[in-house]
């Protein structure tokens, strides 16, 4: 399959969906898609780029998945000497993306103080690398996503203004899967059938399993149902996929056990640098920049600790073992996480 028919469903809203990806298709402005996890907004972009013909590459960055200090060389790029680590010339992710495609995903994590710099390199179609003095022509064509409400984000000052109008000419919110029910028999239909093909079997549904998924609310959307079937598919011993091989995770008990692990990961690194006396850098900071720690995990660490000094960010130093030369860079974190 190629194309707009990759996009499963025959709502309206579908319909819509498919609109906008044709006409984004021959736009070269900003598009801006929003809506839940898992509703396809990847999908979408990937679409759009795929429709356009563009002859350059489809480049995804996705910002909260990158640690805050390296976003900017990530991003722009770099000369080689510009920063100790730059040891040779190197092409940003936004170049990468010349006569192609970028697909800025997450977009409300770019940190405040990137997003002028990026509003510029879209206004200005030219970029220039961390340490080099002139700057590139690029053609490159911009598709932003977000799960957040961007509008709200702005009226918080977390979001500029100016940036925010400039990536929304064009603007999709794709709604979820529990307000297009009628594309849930279809959707089920094309994961099976891609199971059944993949593993050689002719595996089906039965009545009552269709209901019960019928009813369900998807807080996950289509990948949560991508993901049911596929376990059910495999599951299921005999021809017919039953109740009792759909397996349904609630909502509340997801972000609840989700919650629980965040926080239990926290509680243990923070007695870890309280009891054994390490210092932050070795057991957050570290692992942080490794990415083997979220930000929110970090969140919690630092709340610990501000909870035991009393909210004291002096003794929170203390506490943590960090150096006076590593101050500066520990209450940024603070001011980011708007824990200060
Ligand atoms: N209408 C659709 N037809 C077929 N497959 C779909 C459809 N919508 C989404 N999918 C599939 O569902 C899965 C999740 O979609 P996608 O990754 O695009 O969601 P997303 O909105 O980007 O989620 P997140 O916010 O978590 O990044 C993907 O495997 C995608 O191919
Ligand atoms: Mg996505």
């Amino acid at each position: 399959m190629s194309g707009l028919n990759e996009l499963i469903g025959k709502s309206k809203i579908i319909e819509e969906i498919k609109k906008f990806i044709k006409k984004a298709s021959y736009s070269p402005h900003c598009a801006l898609i929003s809506g839940e996890t898992g509703v396809g907004k990847d999908l979408i972009a990937k679409l759009i780029h795929k429709l356009s013909k563009r002859a350059g590459e489809f480049v995804t960055v996705d910002s909260s998945s990158i640690p805050e200090n390296l976003i900017e060389s990530e991003l722009f790029g770099y000369r080689k000497g510009s920063f100790t680590d730059a040891k040779e010339d190197k092409a940003g992710l936004i170049e990468c993306a010349d006569r192609g495609t970028l697909f800025f995903d997450e977009i409300a994590d770019l940190p405040l103080h990137l997003q002028p710099k990026l509003l510029r390199v879209i206004e200005e179609k030219e970029i220039r690398r961390l340490g080099d003095t002139c700057s590139r022509k690029i053609d490159v064509r911009y598709i932003f996503a977000t799960n957040k409400d961007l509008k709200k984000e702005v009226k918080e000052r977390r979001f500029r203004k100016d940036l925010f109008f400039r990536i929304k000419v064009l603007s999709l919110h794709v709604p979820p899967l529990r307000e297009r029910r009628e594309d849930i028999p279809e959707l089920i239909e094309y994961f099976l059938e891609r199971e059944n093909r993949e593993n050689n079997t002719i595996k089906r549904v039965s009545k009552e399993a269709l209901s019960k998924l019928l009813k369900y609310h998807f807080p996950g959307n289509i990948r949560e149902l991508e993901n049911i079937i596929r376990r059910a598919h495999i599951i299921c011993e005999g021809e017919v996929i039953r109740v009792k091989d759909i397996e349904l995770e609630e909502e509340l008990e997801e972000s609840v056990f989700k919650k629980k692990t965040e926080d239990n990961i926290s509680e243990r690194l923070f007695k870890e640098m309280i009891e054994r006396g390490k210092s932050y850098r070795k057991v957050v900071h570290e692992p942080f920049m490794a990415r083997e720690l979220n930000r929110r995990e970090v969140k919690g660490i630092i709340e610990l600790g501000l909870k035991e000094t009393n909210g004291s960010y002096k003794k929170l130093l203390e506490i943590f073992n960090i150096r006076e030369e590593e101050y500066k860079r520990f209450l940024n974190i603070l001011r980011i996480h708007k824990l200060q």
